[in-house]
């Protein structure tokens, strides 16, 4: 009998998969062990350093309650959360019709709250919250530009300082969260503020992990939506303030150069809804574009 080291290690690893019955299973876990001794070889991993890790990995389990996912911030900050969703909406639309035309898909994050309350168009979700009263307007088509009818868009943000009611401890009434159906022309339009820019959780181990990296946590300033209507691939995604710090460096990397939008400023008057408005306010416009189901 041998017992192998080096390069035979990892054929001996691999071929206790050899009886394995689950094809993808099978695959994954074999790139899996693959990776991890290609990693432990190029860094000439020491037993040190090998601790280190398991005792941070133990740390951010250990982080985790009912309220804070800390291994998710850590998917997070090492772009894994935003690769999972870009290789899913490459899946969910593939090469056909309308692939590049859609919407980019980003990050959800941990502020979702699958309970909004459905608001009427033109409704304000940021009245009493610290910030700059915003305009948000725009449609949803189809790929092709069609106008649909009755789309869903389910907002949630923080405040104009970037705080979110679950981080600040549950403000009552559901603050800068609502859902709005477009009318008949595919149209859709709603009050909040400008959303600034926040940081991620820096108390536990991913912050040390981050300011050892000699990284920052901020995200820009966003407003997420999650966008859906019947027969098409819905898409979760934010919209980012143009001219927002930390748009280079989202310490989440949930930037795309398409949902960046300007934030027109204006002074006190009429609105384009008819609003009258006694304070100056900003207009953001955004049409969504959602890639039809296959098959
Ligand atoms: C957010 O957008 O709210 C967020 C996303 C990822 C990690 C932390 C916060
Ligand atoms: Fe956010």
């Amino acid at each position: 009998m041998t017992h192998p080291v080096g390069a035979d290690l990892t054929q001996a690893v691999l071929a206790r998969l050899d009886s394995c019955s689950d094809p993808r299973f099978k695959a994954v876990m074999s790139a899996l062990v693959a990776h991890l001794h290609a990693f432990m070889r190029e860094v000439d991993l020491t037993p040190e350093e090998w601790m280190a890790g398991i005792e941070f990995l133990t740390a951010t389990g250990r982080a985790c309650d009912a309220q804070r996912q800390e291994f998710i911030l850590l998917s997070d900050t090492l772009g894994a959360s935003m690769l999972a969703v870009a290789l899913q909406q490459a899946r969910a639309i593939g090469s056909g019709r309308g692939a590049t035309e859609a919407t980019e898909a980003t990050v959800e994050g941990p502020y979702y709250l699958d309970c909004a309350p459905d608001r009427p168009l033109g409704a304000d979700i940021g009245e009493g919250l610290a910030g700059e009263p915003t305009f948000y307007a725009g449609r949803v088509t189809d790929t092709e530009g069609n106008p649909i009818a009755g789309a869903l868009l389910d907002v949630w943000s923080g405040d104009g300082e970037g705080v979110y009611d679950m981080a600040a401890g549950g403000r009552r009434g559901m603050p800068a969260r609502g859902r709005f159906r477009t009318d008949d022309q595919g149209r859709y339009w709603f009050w909040s503020i400008r959303p600034g820019h926040y940081p991620v959780p820096m108390d536990g181990p991913v912050g040390r992990m981050l300011e050892r990296m000699g990284s920052h946590p901020n995200r820009p300033g966003h407003i997420h939506m999650k966008v859906s209507a019947t027969g098409f691939v819905p898409v979760t995604t934010h919209l980012f303030v143009a001219d927002s710090l930390y748009l280079d460096s989202d310490a989440v990397f949930g930037v795309r150069d398409s949902l960046i939008v300007d934030f027109d400023a204006h002074g006190p008057g009429e609105a384009p809804d008819g609003r009258l408005l006694d304070r100056p306010y900003w207009s953001a416009h955004y049409d969504f574009r959602l890639a039809p189901l296959a098959g």
